[in-house]
């Protein structure tokens, strides 16, 4: 699909229907796009090029959008795979093209592709601040390593105020989904927190400072690498950006999580929620980590300021849809966050024991109380304990 936001800048990107998982891992039920667009001045310059599962589609695209034209410049903000399938193809199809990139991105092409002599002597390395003038449009470069990769840097377009921003703003879901500049979306933070926990989340400082950098430039548009263009109410999109990496919570409430073997520590969970909300909790999220989106459920993890994690013991440690969720958390930076524990063991619980070396590993995670044990199944003798546990984690 070609789709103009301005006459001289074009989305040419993809939409991927068939993808069953995204980075081999994250369920995609709307899809994934895979962004890319073109600037047509006295010189053309192609910003990134899309994941080779859809190289066709996209070189169509591009061509529909050239009418003819040639490409003088490729800018690659990015070489991960899902950007960078058509790069060498690229370079075949227009000798004279030269490839503008970080040093870092040109030292990592390689990797990639077979024939490194496609680049030999057609590469351009920018650094913070360069500028490449097109004509009436120029693009800016300021660099946004580790959002998400070390290479990564974005492109601000002057004249238009285009924020061409790779990763940054991105969401899961194709665009024939939700809609090109996001006109079908309701809710496009759903999938863009999902996206951003899950793929960005560990680097909320790289972040933050990307958003610093470009707090000081007169954005009208977002052109991220995923999901719509965005180009109204710009505010709450860095508003949430913000909350996110400055790791802060961003809905009041409180996530049960649980991994049950029998159903008796989901059986405490879902009491527990329920205490929760008879004590005014303003929002209550459940989840079952054995059987609901993993990603969803580290999203919620970020998303509230208090968590219960209700566990089975296993193998003398740790139930493994429990251990793994906290493993994903540790590696993501959770932080700042308070955590109430619920452990079940039938002969000797240790569920509570691994939780707690574990969440001591993170930063300002503060375990409220000292974990609730069930035995085997939840008994009325019980409730005293969890409400005394759900008054620790509201306070
Ligand atoms: Fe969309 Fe980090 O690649």
């Amino acid at each position: 699909m070609i789709k103009d936001i301005f006459p001289e800048i074009k989305y040419i990107g993809v939409d991927d229907l068939e993808l069953d998982l995204f980075e081999g891992q994250y369920t995609v039920p709307e899809g994934m796009a895979y962004n890319s667009y073109v600037i047509l001045d006295d010189k053309v310059a192609v910003m990134d090029t899309v994941d080779a599962r859809k190289g066709a589609e996209w070189r169509a695209n591009l061509s529909g959008a050239l009418a003819g034209r040639t490409p003088d410049y490729l800018v690659v903000q990015h070489v991960e795979p899902d950007h960078s399938g058509e790069i060498a193809r690229l370079m075949q199809d227009y000798p004279a093209m030269q490839l503008v990139a970080t040093a870092k991105a040109i030292q990592m092409l390689p990797q990639f592709f077979e024939d490194a002599s496609l680049f030999e002597g057609r590469t351009i390395a920018v650094k913070e601040g360069d500028t490449l003038p097109l004509g009436s449009h120029t693009l800016h470069f300021i660099l946004a390593p580790m959002v998400h990769w070390p290479e990564v840097m974005v492109s601000f377009e002057e004249a238009a105020g285009v924020l061409f921003a790779a990763d940054a703003f991105g969401k899961f879901g194709a665009l024939s989904k939700c809609g090109y500049f996001g006109e079908e979306d309701d809710d496009w933070a759903c999938e863009a927190r999902r996206y951003y926990f899950n793929i960005c989340g560990k680097y909320g400082a790289q972040v933050q400072a990307l958003l610093k950098k470009a707090a000081a430039l007169p954005v009208k548009v977002i052109a991220p690498l995923h999901g719509p263009v965005l180009r109204e109410d710009l505010a709450q999109y860095v508003g949430l950006y913000d909350t996110w990496s400055k790791y802060k919570a961003e809905t009041q409430g409180v996530f049960v999580a649980y991994a049950s073997i029998h159903g008796g520590t989901a059986e405490a969970a879902h009491k527990m929620a329920e205490i929760l909300k008879a004590k005014g909790c303003p929002k209550v999220a459940v989840s079952d980590l054995a059987r609901e989106d993993f990603a969803e459920c580290v999203e919620d993890a970020f998303r509230y300021p208090r968590m219960v994690l209700a566990a089975s013991s296993y193998d003398a440690g740790l139930f493994t849809p429990a251990y793994n969720f906290l493993h994903v958390l540790q590696a993501k930076t959770w932080q700042k966050r308070k955590l109430a524990i619920i452990e079940n063991g039938s002969w000797a619980p240790s569920a509570g024991r691994v939780i707690k070396e574990m969440a001591g590993t993170m930063k300002e995670v503060e375990i409220v109380a000292e974990p609730v044990t069930i035995r085997s199944r939840m008994k009325a003798s019980d409730i005293p304990a969890l409400e005394a546990l759900a008054d620790a984690i509201l306070a």
